[in-house]
């Protein structure tokens, strides 16, 4: 699979979980907390392919788009530190709801950015063979991806 699909395709299935939190009832903590441990490992496992193999590789072949790779990574920076306290907090803390809809204005003002100015810069710069083989290796890697958010390189940014 493409580099960028395969990336998009983790961003779908991300977005659904937020609907699925935001659609969940005030008493739903069970749930709700259920729904962050999922949106924590889709996140980390994203994010930690992104920052390994897909940001260096786009920064070296579309070097144009430098700015906007040291941007996404405090931006990831943020996110991981959410999800790591969300991780030790009770789902009937007042904060707790708070802290999911940061969380998710983030990811999804990251999200856009992302996909709409650019992805198509990169996807433009690097071709479809190397996409391809991006691709590939990011499969391989996400297999193995950590699941903890304190684990991203970002994380200690
Ligand atoms: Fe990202
Ligand atoms: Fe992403």
């Amino acid at each position: 699979m493409d580099a960028i699909t395969l990336l998009k395709d983790d961003h779908k299935t991300v977005e659904k979980l937020f609907k699925k939190f935001e659609e969940a009832g005030d008493g739903a903590k069970k749930t709700k907390q259920k729904l962050v441990e999922q949106i924590t490992a889709e996140l980390t496992k994203h994010t930690y392919i992104e920052e390994t193999i897909f940001y260096p590789a786009a920064r070296k072949v579309v070097p144009a788009t430098e700015d906007h790779v040291l941007e996404s990574v405090e931006e990831h920076h943020i996110v991981v530190w959410l999800l790591s306290e969300l991780a030790k907090l009770d789902p009937s803390d007042e904060t707790y709801d708070a802290k999911v809809t940061v969380l998710i204005e983030n990811v999804r003002h990251h999200v856009e950015e992302e996909e709409q100015d650019w992805f198509p810069e990169v996807r433009k710069g690097m071709g479809r063979k190397t996409l391809q083989e991006l691709g590939e290796q990011m499969t391989t890697a996400k297999a193995d991806a950590p699941t903890d958010p304190l684990k991203i390189p970002s994380a200690k940014a």
